[in-house]
């Protein structure tokens, strides 16, 4: 085994990852899983019209990655665009190793025309994400897939083996090329709303789904879109809910559920109806127009097509959404990644170390358009040197810490390379307070988080009373509803540089995130892994 080791560290030229994984027995003698995607621009028509998306080995979307808890993944990337791309892994947590997590804080961009290598372990993971590029506006491109990490074989899953599974990527999508909403974004103007709605970057009845009557299976949905909270619901069938973000769940049955922009979902679906063909159907939540499209269930020996009515999506009082979340909660008895029950860490008695609290704002920074948290909008270093190579190598005036401050300062918006500290080990509470009549969403690389509360008006100490301190989702990304607040509690257990950003892509772009900077001053890789052989270098770490 160790011989093998070395010689696969030798064909990959990988000896700083070879050097940690040796002296981390799990990884060593986990499989690795070997995937070599080439990224081109190619001709797609989701909507029915030429435009021009980013493909994965030629595909749209992007091909899928199965793993299996502890898996070491090795996926070599080669950016056949003409410009530089990073790939990242949407609740993947990359644990002590943000060297891979892909985005512009922790990874120089591959050149046109180059390759980077992205090595992790999906340690102590199961459940259902997705991978997106995370340059420039390429997400509206395509370029991402769904990722799925299955249970090792001996560890008990809260439910029967489902007859089959299937990812269900759906996201709104405009017919314009990335490029010009780039453009339109980077003059300082917004987006105009989205053309349409993709479920498997298909249009309307374009993607389809084969079963067996009788039959149960799994679907994996996730929001890959650039802005809008969506509905799933699937015509005369009801949907059981099992798994949120690598958590199993109580399971609950629903006839709809909301997907914020960001989130994944499983879901168990009996074929329980007469054999014909059923309609899928996503649509935009909580607009005033409403997009909505469908797929095809279809059942093997159906004799009819889809027809009838297009199940219509629930009302758009927020107070629906807000009571279907509240029922979404860890499983405590059921296993999640090991062998012991979820419940047995209590997070709800642990001590919070920290409050941070988090408000985004809007505002015209030299004639455009900006979005910040906390009074900062982010920008990267005037040389695009990565914040975390920059720490690797004590490069100084790239970022400080302490860059936007642990709650709103009232103060007018500025921009900033945001980079907020925290100490390994800590044990935070993060309220994000929406002051806006829009659905916000947010994600935490290198972590998931306990969704301990949410509710409409402002937070006040006095809201922590009704926190669920027993049974919170443990999840990646969380929605806030208009003119309310969400509380998350985070165990600072991971090491390393992660973007806490919005998923509304068009924000994002615009500055609406920041760098959670988790330190510890003690440099050993049982803390966190040194920056990888293959790293690229660029920026004033080039030099
Ligand atoms: C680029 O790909 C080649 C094989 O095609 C591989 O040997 C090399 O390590 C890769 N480069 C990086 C930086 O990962
Ligand atoms: C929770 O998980 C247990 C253990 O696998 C399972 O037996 C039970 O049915 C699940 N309960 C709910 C409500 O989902
Ligand atoms: C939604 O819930 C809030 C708080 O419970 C309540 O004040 C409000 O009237 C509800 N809205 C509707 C439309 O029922
Ligand atoms: C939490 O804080 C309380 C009050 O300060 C203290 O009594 C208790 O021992 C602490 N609990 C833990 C687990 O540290």
């Amino acid at each position: 085994m160790l011989r093998d080791q070395t010689a696969l560290c030798r064909r990959l030229v990988l000896f700083a990852f070879c050097f940690v994984s040796g002296l981390i027995t799990v990884a060593a003698d986990s499989p690795y899983r070997f995937f070599d995607w080439t990224v081109t621009y190619g001709d797609i028509y989701p909507l029915g019209v030429r435009q021009q998306g980013i493909l994965i080995n030629g595909q749209f979307p992007g091909p899928d990655i199965y793993s299996v808890t502890n898996d070491n993944l090795v996926i070599n990337v080669h950016n056949n665009l003409a410009e530089p791309f990073l790939l990242s892994w949407n609740g993947v947590q990359m644990r002590k190793n943000s060297f891979q997590d892909g985005v512009y804080g922790t990874n120089c961009p591959i050149p046109p025309g180059k390759n980077f290598t992205y090595i992790f372990q999906v340690k102590d993971q199961i459940g259902s994400f997705f991978y997106f590029p995370s340059l420039a506006f390429h997400k509206a491109a395509g370029g991402f897939g769904g990722i799925r990490i299955l249970s090792r074989p001996l560890i008990p899953v809260p439910f029967p083996e489902p007859s089959g599974d299937f990812t269900v990527l759906i996201g709104d999508w405009y017919k314009t090329k990335h490029s010009v909403l780039k453009a339109v974004l980077d003059s300082g103007r917004r987006l105009m709303f989205p053309d349409g709605i993709l479920i498997n970057g298909r249009g309307p009845n374009g993607a389809s789904f084969t079963v067996e009557k009788g039959k149960t299976y799994r679907f994996r949905i996730s929001n890959v879109g650039l802005e809008h909270s969506l509905n799933f619901r699937i015509q005369g069938h009801q949907l059981k809910l099992v798994e949120v973000e690598g958590t199993h769940t109580v399971q609950t049955t629903y006839s709809s559920i909301d997907v914020h922009v960001g989130q994944s979902y499983s879901v168990l679906v009996t074929m329980d109806q007469p054999a014909r063909d059923y309609y899928f159907a996503v649509s935009t939540r909580f607009t005033s127009k409403v997009l909505t499209s469908t797929a095809v269930l279809h059942y093997s020996n159906s004799a009819r097509p889809v027809s009838g009515p297009i199940p219509s999506g629930p009302t758009t009082d927020i107070n629906w959404s807000i009571n279907q979340a509240r029922t979404i909660r860890t499983n405590l008895t059921a296993s999640g990644p090991r062998p012991n029950p979820q419940g047995s860490y209590h997070y709800g008695q642990i001590n919070v170390t920290r409050t941070i609290k988090l408000v985004s704002s809007a505002a015209i920074i030299k004639r455009k358009q900006r979005y910040g948290v906390n009074g900062v909008s982010f920008i990267p270093a005037v040389d695009g040197t990565p914040l975390k190579v920059a720490d690797y190598f004590g490069i100084p005036g790239i970022f400080r810490v302490g860059s936007i401050p642990d709650s709103p300062t009232g103060r007018g918006l500025v921009l900033d390379t945001a980079v907020m500290g925290s100490d390994y080990r800590g044990f935070i509470e993060i309220v994000f307070e929406n002051r806006e009549n829009i659905v916000q969403s947010w994600h935490l690389d290198g972590y998931n988080f306990w969704v301990v509360g949410m509710d409409g008006g402002k937070w006040s100490p006095a809201s922590r009373k009704e926190y669920n301190l027993v049974d919170a989702v443990s999840r990646c990304t969380t929605q806030v509803y208009p003119n309310s607040w969400t509380a998350i509690y985070i165990s600072l257990d991971n090491v390393g540089m992660w973007n806490l950003r919005t998923e509304f892509w068009a924000r994002q772009y615009l500055g609406q995130q920041f760098y959670l900077r988790v330190f510890t001053p003690i440099k050993s890789p049982r803390d966190e892994y040194p920056m990888p052989a293959n790293a690229l270098l660029c920026g004033r770490a080039a030099h």
